[in-house]
């Protein structure tokens, strides 16, 4: 931990524990008698929230205006680390602009199911994605001294009862899918803070959880940093700083401070504790020295507002997905005129409701996008009113899409269906809007349909009436320029789907399990989350994992894997005649796995940008990890040996190449009287000794050790007569354990 400087020393106890606890709804404690700065916090992960109203209440919605950049489930889709780096140093300037130390982002829970309200604000359902793509916006931010909050730790996958719900997770699922994202981000960037999520794990709540916020984060990840609790998420302040949380937010909470106080003068918490937790708060206002002033709230300057805009219709241009383009339809001729129907292409929806909502500097419409680029006649089709009435919309948008000769539909989520707080009942588009896309499609096959919506939404039953969809997510205040230059080629799509598209709810891994009962929701799907349990278990989806079309095409080949599995090289080449992006993905299964393992797991990307005919060679750096999992026997990662298949892909289900690649199998582990029958079994040397033992003493049926695999030797011999069968089984524990034995058993052939 941070060495508590002088200072701490220098604080009386009232003064330490005010420090442990909000100033205001965002802002830390001042101690201006020993030159400590109050610092400023506020979300959020896709623009800076600034609120200009008092700093005491929770502002929604009146906040100073910022860049709006596409939330995470858009962002993500650019499966591009450096373009996410870059919103992130973006959004640190900006930060610091406007007083604020520390930005409450990025959100990298894992999209256990696509009904969670929250999934605009998340990446993925892909953990290396998720980690990759928060360690760039965690070091983008941070390279501007403002301070990033990584929340929300751990497994706050559902807005149904967050703040009580307990999940239940078993430790390989949480070890594989749902904190290898944190566990990333943690070890390569070094965020300032981390938050810890509202609800429990395993039945005890994240914000006093130990082995969370202590033992796993700082003891074996080695953080360094300060966890500060979501907002409201304390239940005991005593027991959440024994834990390791160090800042209760929000403030003012006088009671909170004084708890601490109480509890060092009852002697039930030690000083010491409370020395740790201040000095991580002093080692926060060194990390984003100077300090900006929380209380200044400066417009942004005008030539910061350009710039982001720019970079903001840039980083929607490569977030925008291209899922089915028949003819190809797309992209369209500058010069053939377009009926654009929906209102979101007049108001747009471009980023999610609640915490992480922004005021932006300027919105982009597509309507107006698309009217600077060719001839446009316009109708809403519906209403976003919630009882607006559709009816007449629907005909008046008919009648324009039977006269048009190209129909660009904008449909999508209205702001009501999904949000922070709640979470979906359905995946469904609106009726009004299913009716009008079934009865444009009728009257126009050239209709090309542009997706509004922060969680995946079904395409069912109209995905095959119409010839383009466009999944454009909620991209940000420039969403409706980039769009517009996707549709005319003036930016070629490369976004990738960073979720499935199933084609019913019912297909979801997570469907009899979200979101639980009686406040417990059981992660029962296990590691089987997203793309793992559709390959896995072969469930046709709409769209996979991975999945995403350009303006070109592009073919793979010479995949090559080192002996040692450390490196995979392919080459790509556009085989098209117009210049495009590919997001090559490289999948790793274990077939020969003793545990359920998912048929093939992400575990590397590289986004490449070609000119026709063009060829590169992407190569891949694989640690140990990717060959591993969780060994819940050890607690450790394992990797187990023997065969794995190596695979490069245009998404989890299009495979392009695939090789094989054979490990070395750990050491041959050490007997003893509480190894379990099939470990001796599985020993070269013992192995064979048991089978033909127990051939002798069962009369040939050797398949009794089957039955009896999993039984530590010590209880097996405590069976009547059976004792007697196993007299020398110490003798046979000496000689598996003996060295050279050992020795001999590893370098035999492959077992
Ligand atoms: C909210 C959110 C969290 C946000 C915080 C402050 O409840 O869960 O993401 O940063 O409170 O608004």
């Amino acid at each position: 931990v941070y060495a508590a400087p002088r200072t701490t020393q220098q604080l009386t106890l009232q003064e330490k524990a005010a420090l442990l606890t909000g100033d205001t709804f965002w802002s830390t404690v001042a101690v201006e008698r020993l030159g400590i700065p109050a610092l400023g916090l506020t979300d959020g992960p896709h623009g800076v929230r600034k609120q200009r109203a008092s700093p005491d209440t929770i502002g929604l919605g009146d906040s100073i205006p910022a860049t709006c950049f596409p939330p995470a489930s858009g962002l993500a889709s650019s499966f591009n680390p450096a373009l996410v780096r870059r919103v992130g140093q973006a959004l640190g300037d900006e930060a610091r602009t406007q007083g604020i130390a520390v930005l409450l982002g990025p959100g990298v829970n894992i999209k256990r199911s696509p009904l969670c309200g929250r999934n605009f604000e998340y990446f993925s359902e892909d953990p290396l994605l998720s980690g990759e793509l928060g360690a760039a916006w965690v070091g983008g931010i941070q390279s501007r001294g403002v301070g990033a909050s990584v929340k929300h730790f751990a497994a706050n996958n559902q807005e149904t009862n967050r703040m009580t719900v307990s999940a239940e997770v078993d430790e390989r699922t949480l070890r594989e899918i749902y904190l290898p994202a944190f566990e990333r981000v943690v070890t390569s960037e070094q965020p300032y803070t981390v938050m810890c999520s509202y609800n429990r794990l395993n039945g005890v709540a994240a914000s006093e959880n130990h082995w969370l916020l202590t033992t796993l984060l700082r003891d074996e990840w080695g953080f360094d940093g300060l966890v500060m609790s979501d907002w409201g998420a304390v239940i005991d302040r005593v027991a959440a700083l024994k834990a390791g949380l160090d800042l209760e937010m929000p403030g003012p909470l006088p009671e909170s401070s004084a708890e601490i106080v109480a509890a060092v003068q009852a002697g039930v918490l030690d000083e010491s504790v409370v020395d740790t937790a201040v000095a991580r708060m002093l080692h926060l206002v060194q990390r984003t020295a100077p300090a900006p002033d929380p209380k200044a709230s400066p417009e942004l300057p005008a030539e910061m507002v350009a710039a982001h805009h720019l970079l903001a219709r840039a980083a929607a241009a490569e977030s925008i997905v291209l899922l089915r383009n028949e003819g190809p339809i797309l992209p369209l001729d500058a010069g053939t005129p377009v009926a654009v129907i929906g209102e979101f292409a007049r108001t747009p929806r471009f980023q999610g409701a609640g915490s992480s909502q922004v005021s932006p500097t300027m919105v982009d419409t597509a309507l107006c996008a698309i009217s600077g680029l060719t001839r446009v006649e316009f109708a809403p089709g519906y209403s976003l009113e919630p009882k607006g009435d559709s009816a007449h919309l629907i005909a008046e948008a008919v009648e324009l899409a039977r006269t048009s000769a190209t129909v660009v539909l904008f449909v999508g989520l209205p702001p009501i269906d999904e949000s922070e707080g709640y979470d979906r009942s359905h995946l469904d588009l609106p009726a009004a809007q299913l009716s009008l896309i079934e009865q444009i499609a009728a009257v126009n096959p050239r209709t090309v349909v542009v997706l509004t919506n922060g969680g995946v939404v079904s395409l069912e039953p109209w995905h095959d009436s119409v010839p383009a969809i466009v999944e454009a997510w909620l991209l940000g205040q420039a969403g409706g320029s980039a769009v517009a230059d996707m549709l005319f080629g003036v930016v070629a799509p490369s976004g990738r789907l960073a979720e499935s598209i199933p084609y019913r709810l019912q297909d979801t891994p997570s469907y009899v399990n979200f979101p639980g009962e009686n406040d417990v929701v059981r992660y029962g799907e296990g590691v089987f989350v997203g793309y793992r349990y559709y390959e896995t278990v072969d469930v046709a989806v709409r769209y996979p994992f991975g999945h995403g079309l350009g303006y070109t095409t592009f073919a793979y080949s010479d995949l090559a894997v080192s002996r040692r599995g450390d490196t995979a090289s392919v080459t790509i080449t556009n085989t098209g005649n117009t210049a495009g992006a590919e997001v090559a993905q490289l999948y790793v299964g274990a077939p020969g796995a003793t545990v359920r393992v998912a048929c093939r797991e992400l575990r590397g990307f590289e986004k490449v940008a070609l000119e026709p005919g063009a060829s590169v060679r992407v190569e891949f750096q694989l640690e140990r990890r990717a060959y591993s999992h969780w060994d819940v026997a050890t607690s450790g990662w394992m990797v187990e040996g023997g065969e794995y298949r190596v695979e490069i892909g245009r998404s989890a289900h299009d495979i392009q190449l695939s090789t094989t690649l054979s490990l070395p199998k750990p050491p041959v582990p050490t007997l003893t009287l509480d190894s379990r029958v099939s470990d001796f079994l599985a020993h070269p040397v013992t192995g064979p000794l048991l089978v033909r033992a127990a051939g002798e003493a069962t009369n040939g049926e050797a398949s009794l050790l089957t039955m009896v695999a999993s039984m530590p030797i010590r209880r097996l011999m405590r069976f009547p007569g059976v004792g007697s069968s196993f007299a020398r089984i110490g003798l046979l524990i000496a000689l598996a354990n003996n060295p050279v034995v050992r020795w001999v058993a590893a370098h035999l052939p492959h077992r």
